[in-house]
């Protein structure tokens, strides 16, 4: 009986931290399995079939130059070339990217990594990267290509 009540407050203690571990580190990226369409004159989001999935309220941000907006664990900006992109919002440690205009770059606050609109580390440890999700614009839809 006093192996068993050991082995419970074991069991209390260490898994959570087990999980916690575990969890720390991994991709939160919640993208859809599906391509989605952001409509720039009202900021909702369809999937390929036309049907509603959610809405973006800061769409407008999209018309600037440098003008992001977060969509399904994507984020999606505006570039100094005036092009759209797509590439995963969170970095390593579940830290959100920001893309920045001076830079041209994305910038991940946690621990300053910077990104390149196609992914690649370009100030960091060379470890990691931001996956990059083709776009296209037409009629004012905006198409984001999802796995
Ligand atoms: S988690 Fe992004 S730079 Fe460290």
């Amino acid at each position: 009986m006093k192996h068993w009540k050991f082995f419970r407050t074991l069991i209390l203690i260490f898994l959570p931290s087990i999980i916690l571990v575990m969890n720390g580190c991994q991709q939160r990226d919640v993208i859809s399995g599906n391509d989605f369409f952001i409509d720039l004159t009202t900021g909702n989001v369809t999937d390929r079939n036309g049907m509603y999935q959610t809405s973006v309220p800061d769409y407008a941000n999209l018309y600037l130059t440098g003008g992001e907006v977060y969509v399904f664990g994507i984020i999606v900006f505006k570039g100094i070339d005036q092009q759209f992109y797509a590439l995963s919002q969170y970095h390593t440690d579940g830290c959100t990217v920001a893309y920045q205009v001076g830079y041209d770059e994305l910038v991940c606050p946690c621990d300053q990594y910077h990104f390149d609109k196609y992914g690649q580390e370009t100030f960091g440890n060379g470890s990691s990267y931001l996956t990059v999700y083709a776009t296209s614009y037409s009629n004012n839809l905006l198409h984001v290509y999802t796995p």
